[in-house]
């Protein structure tokens, strides 16, 4: 695809220590419909996934597992891959931290740092627990003790290699002056500016304390702190360290789709480290909300984990990735209920889209002999689909998925008015209600491409029951999308309702 423009996407790499829960899933659906919506635009997507396996934290669960670090990440990589799959997640790669392209890339960043003099040993000292084997700050502590373990901390102090992050507080502020759109939503951004502006500390990137990591190539005494090697895989799994043309391709990375909770990291250490490595920022980060269950984030301790897969067995793939791009404006956090979940199921799917594919096709089938009618050119509807054409591209372009589904589902509801109007029900077979059915056709024609990063199945099943050939996903925005594509002329199928109604 030599005039097609490279989009390259990222999700968070997830820790192994926990089984994908549907926090994960949002993020995955997420950056899976915006690639999806880049593919029909025509971009050359590239779109990374994978698993972050390193770190104390990791060798800890294995150490509880009773299992070896690696085998222990080989037992739940593979869980992600699987989950992924299961939700229609189109990635193009899965990195994992462990493999070997990613050591050497990440080898690669830590002695580019080291060569330009940002990564210098130093001692570090602090207040240690034992039993959390993390440090606090004086601030941290509750009435002298570890706010968890309630026990005494120690005064440690260890040698460290550090990354002068203090050295780049005004480069990253003048890089985001020159590039003020790059992370969206935008009162993102202005967090971001006020934590640099605060004044950035150096940070640690070394851990003698434990083994589990990749070994610091000039010092192999350390191995490298988990958030440096883990922020790597988003170069390393494009070839950084092990294949510079296709390392050239794909950076600078369009979206990192992130959680809010991991914002410092990438936005301020990760374009510093890169600085100092002489390579360029990520182009933009789409920072995301929490999808919170009964008010909370969802974690072990509080046992509130809701597992996608329980969902999709419930409400289908389609219904599950729907409810968590339509649901919340992305940026914000949202509420997950199953209330909701089955709410938004019934309302947009079943009674919207459902019922005006199964309206159009009962139709057709007993008044035009089951053969889609052409569409009329001067259609009132061809305004409408003009609008939600625009509108959908537009909240795509701004990374608001929510937005670009209630602008798609507009002419689904326009469509089902023209019906209501025109009551094809009741006319008789002839010119005008095959007019009728022609725009509505057409209009389902166009619903399904731009419903298709959201829901692919559904979008492919409507494009096939109105007499569409080939993918959905084949089609290209914006030129596939203009009134007038239907042809007319081919066989229009019921079916199974796609929707069936859902009690609670
Ligand atoms: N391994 C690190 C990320 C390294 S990226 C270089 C990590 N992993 S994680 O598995 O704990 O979580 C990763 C991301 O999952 C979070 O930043 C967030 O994007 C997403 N979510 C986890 N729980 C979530 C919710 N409850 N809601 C929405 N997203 C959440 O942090």
């Amino acid at each position: 695809m030599a005039d097609s423009r490279a989009f390259y996407a990222t999700t968070p790499i997830y820790y192994v220590n926990a089984k994908p829960h549907l926090g994960h899933a949002y993020t995955t659906i997420i950056g899976d419909a915006l690639c999806r919506w880049h593919r029909l635009l025509g971009d050359d997507v590239h779109f990374l996934t994978g698993t972050d396996e390193h770190g104390l934290k990791i060798q800890q669960a294995a150490d509880a597992a009773g299992m070896a670090p690696q085998a222990f990440a080989d037992s739940i990589a593979p869980l992600f891959a699987d989950a992924w799959k299961r939700l229609n997640i189109s990635n193009d790669d899965f990195i994992r931290t462990t493999e070997s392209r990613h050591r050497l890339g990440v080898q690669k960043l830590l002695q580019a740092c080291y060569d330009n003099g940002d990564i210098e040993l130093d001692t570090y000292r602090g207040l240690y627990c034992v039993a959390c084997e993390a440090y606090f700050t004086e601030d941290d502590l509750v009435e002298g003790n570890c706010p968890i373990h309630k026990k005494p901390v120690e005064q440690v102090q260890e040698e460290n290699y550090f990354f002068r992050l203090s050295r780049y507080g005004d480069r990253l502020l003048q890089w985001y002056a020159d590039h003020p759109g790059a992370i969206v939503p935008d009162y993102r951004m202005n967090e971001v500016i006020g934590f640099i502006k605060q004044g950035l500390l150096d940070f640690s990137i070394s851990r003698t304390s434990f083994s589990w990591g990749i070994p610091l190539p000039w010092d192999d005494k350390h191995v490298t702190y988990v958030w440096f090697d883990a922020l790597a895989n988003y170069i390393t799994a494009v070839g950084y360290g092990t294949d510079d043309d296709r390392f050239n391709r794909h950076w600078p990375v369009d979206f990192h789709m992130i959680g809010k909770d991991i914002i410092r990291f990438h936005c301020v250490y990760w374009p510093a480290m890169l600085m100092s490595a002489g390579l360029e920022p990520p182009k933009g980060w789409a920072v995301g909300g929490w999808l919170l269950v009964g008010g909370e984030k969802m974690s072990k301790t509080t046992g509130n984990v809701v597992n996608p897969l329980d969902l999709i067995d419930d409400i289908g793939v389609d219904g599950f990735r729907y409810y968590v791009l339509a649901e919340t404006p992305y940026g914000a956090d949202g509420d997950f209920t199953y209330e909701g979940l089955i709410g938004r199921y019934n309302s947009d799917l079943a009674n919207n889209l459902g019922n005006l594919l199964s309206r159009v096709a009962t139709v057709v089938g007993k008044k035009c002999d089951g053969i889609g009618p052409r569409p009329r050119p001067d259609s009132p509807l061809a305004v409408a689909a003009a609008e939600a054409l625009a509108e959908t591209t537009a909240r795509w372009h701004e990374v608001q998925p929510s937005r670009a589904l209630e602008a798609t589902w507009q002419l689904i509801r326009a469509t089902n008015a023209h019906l209501e109007t025109n009551e094809p029900w009741k006319a008789e077979p002839g010119p005008d209600l095959d007019a009728v059915m022609g725009d509505a056709l057409e209009a389902l024609r166009i619903v399904a491409i731009l419903a298709s990063p959201a829901v692919p199945d559904t979008a492919q099943a409507v494009w096939e029951r109105i007499g569409m050939t080939g993918a959905v996903a084949d089609q290209r925005l914006p030129r596939d999308a203009q009134w007038g594509g239907y042809p007319g002329g081919v066989t229009v199928v019921k079916g199974d309702p796609l929707f069936p109604r859902r009690q609670l």
